[in-house]
């Protein structure tokens, strides 16, 4: 959600801190600030808007010193403008705190330091954070890493915090409870913090993650010191960052997500590299090799996660049910998380998570865990708290999605999901040998196809400069198809901001039906395969009520294109590899018509790439 970003050292921090917010930005985008020490001055700069809002702000002098903090912030309490952007500063003046996740006592927490004096610039639940900090170093007498310990064993809630004193202006304080932190160790000494690694790679590529409840202490004689809420010492694990810059740049494409499509045949390669080995006709998953049986004799999988994670888990149930027989249950993790759910130890989970930060799928993850289920995740961002609390899962290697619509994260799920199912399906025999090997050739030819569905973006403009101008859009698909309808209205809404629903396309009779007439476009994925006929019948449903078809069809498929307004040909392939080829067009139409529309594509209004809060 929010982007967090310091440093302490010998340099100028300013440019190092406005930097990083620049590759934060893609966590949360309504306000930005920076808090300095310089000379004995605590300076805080913030204001409402971009991070070039911040710069203009400032001012092309910049602001002084080698010591300094920055954010950039997605509201939760109170209204995006300049006060309640962070950093916040102690009624003492002396600290300022930055903060991402949510203080959820703070309104007790509030009153009780109103009380006692205290008065409040903001409506943010983190202001109350430094200002308790504040209270309990004056009323106690002990040093800013003290009273950042005392303070955080009343609060109750999600954090990442970074805290610095003018009294102590050779360190900084960082905490973490729920929300990501990473510490980076440069070569001279200096030290950098941040929500994720994006800002620290281009420094160094030591690295050290947070734990829940861990509190870090930098300081410029005695570097870094870690302890825990406790006030036990613990010893920082020092890792390389595999991280490369190029990856965080746009390479010449106008947008992340632009870029991000077009990596497609390779991020999925990158998927199944070392994983996939055609020539000796295996499937081998290193991170869950050794739980293999669990899921060889697993009775029952529940695949958790959100948004367009959960769409791919949605894939994942029609894969295993088909090539492993065992049967799924796929769960937003935000309901999950708050039923009774039955679950147990003969249970596998799956959590799906591109970012590995999400607040709903981790807390469905700790609930399954303590019931006795096993745990496999599937992360993108490597080192990510979901990551590292499942123990065994793999990573999607999709390299960094910055884009706030996810895009290859998705067909790096599916992908991932594709080789446990088959994994899991040959082992158990539910695929018999000469189906294994006709199923693994052509995954292993489906970049190069998706490939081949980039070079139709031209026509796919065409298309969406027809629809850019639709209010309502309807997606549908059946089997393999259905999730992938899902994600393609998904994408559409969330970057254009046309209402769109995506169904399966059967269900249209039983009440969307009613929505259509000559003004709606329905997006309708008509490949050649199990239900081909039936979703044809679907298609003529539509056009007698004068709806306009868009259609993506298996390549020289004659039957669509003599009904549809539009068609996109696919190349031909197996119908679980259907959703890695169909996705794309979906993918790249919302994105010109974003485009065409005027809207951020890369940071559409009220979203955040990371969802740490509930
Ligand atoms: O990082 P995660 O995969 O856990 O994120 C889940 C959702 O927040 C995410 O997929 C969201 O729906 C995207 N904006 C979709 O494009």
């Amino acid at each position: 959600m929010c982007g967090i970003v310091a440093y302490l050292g010998d340099k100028d921090a300013y440019p190092i801190l406005i930097n990083g917010l620049r590759r934060l930005e893609y966590r949360g985008y309504d306000s930005s600030g920076v808090a300095m020490m310089d000379g004995g001055v605590l300076n805080i700069q913030k204001c409402q808007g971009k991070v070039s809002d911040l710069e203009a702000h400032v001012g092309s002098q910049g602001m002084k010193g080698t010591a300094g903090m920055g954010h950039t912030r997605w509201a939760t309490h109170g209204p995006p403008n300049d006060i309640n952007a962070h950093p916040h500063r102690s009624t003492s003046g002396d600290l300022a705190l930055i903060h991402n996740g949510i203080i959820e006592n703070y309104a007790a927490i509030k009153e009780e330091l109103m009380h006692r004096g205290h008065t409040f610039k903001s409506d943010t639940d983190t202001e109350v954070l430094v200002h308790l900090i504040d209270d309990i170093q004056r009323s106690e007498g002990v040093d800013i890493a003290e009273a950042v310990r005392l303070a955080l064993v009343s609060v109750v809630g999600a954090y990442a915090i970074v805290v610095m004193d003018r009294k102590e202006p050779d360190l900084l304080v960082a905490a973490r409870k729920s929300s990501p932190l990473v510490i980076g160790i440069g070569d001279h000494g200096d030290h950098f913090v941040a929500s994720d690694a994006t800002p620290i790679v281009e420094h160094t590529k030591n690295v050290v993650y947070l734990e829940d409840g861990e509190i870090a202490v930098m300081d410029r004689v005695n570097g870094l010191k870690v302890r825990n809420i406790k006030n036990q010492v613990k010893t920082p694990f020092i890792q390389e960052l595999e991280m490369h810059l190029e990856a965080l740049e746009k390479g010449g494409y106008d947008h992340f997500m632009l870029k991000e499509i077009h990596e497609q045949p390779r991020s999925i390669r990158d998927s199944m590299r070392g994983r996939l080995n055609v020539t000796k006709g295996e499937v081998v998953l290193g991170g869950i090799k050794d739980h293999e049986q669990k899921l060889v004799n697993a009775k029952r999988i529940l695949i958790l996660g959100c948004g367009t994670s959960w769409h791919a888990g949605l894939v994942g149930e029609y894969l295993f049910e088909e090539l492993a027989r065992i049967p799924v249950e796929v769960e937003y993790a935000s309901e999950f998380r708050y039923r009774n759910p039955i679950v147990g130890e003969d249970d596998v989970v799956i959590a799906i998570s591109q970012s590995g930060e999400t607040a709903d799928t981790m807390a469905a993850i700790e609930l399954a865990k303590s019931k006795g289920a096993t745990i496999f995740g599937i992360c993108n961002v490597v080192g990510s708290s979901i990551a590292r609390v499942t123990g065994a899962g793999s990573y999607t290697h999709a390299g960094p999605e910055i884009g706030v619509a996810s895009t290859k994260a998705f067909t790096a799920q599916v992908t991932v999901l594709t080789l446990m199912a088959l994994m899991i399906g040959q082992r158990k025999g539910t695929i018999n040998s000469s189906q294994f090997h006709r199923l693994i050739h052509e995954l292993d030819s489906i970049p190069d196809k998706v490939q081949q569905v980039l070079l139709k973006e031209p026509q796919i403009q065409y298309i969406a400069d027809i629809y850019k101008d639709a209010g309502n859009a309807l997606y549908l698909g059946r089997g393999y198809s259905f999730p992938v309808a899902l994600e393609g209205a998904l994408k559409l809404k969330e970057i254009s901001y046309i209402h769109a629903e995506g169904y399966p396309a059967a269900e249209m009779k039983h009440g969307p039906i009613a929505l259509i007439d000559e003004a709606m476009p329905v997006f309708v994925i008509a490949t050649k395969g199990a239900s081909y006929e039936k979703v044809v019948s679907n298609i003529q449903e539509v056009k007698a009520r004068k709806g306009k078809i868009i259609a993506i069809v298996t390549e020289g498929d004659q039957v669509v294109k003599g009904m549809a307004d539009h068609v996109i040909e696919i190349p031909d392939t197996l119908d679980p590899f259907v959703p890695l080829l169909s996705v794309v067009p979906l993918q790249l139409i919302s994105y010109h018509i974003a485009v065409m529309r005027g809207c951020n594509v890369d940071q559409p209004r009220n979203l955040a790439k990371s969802v740490t809060v509930e």
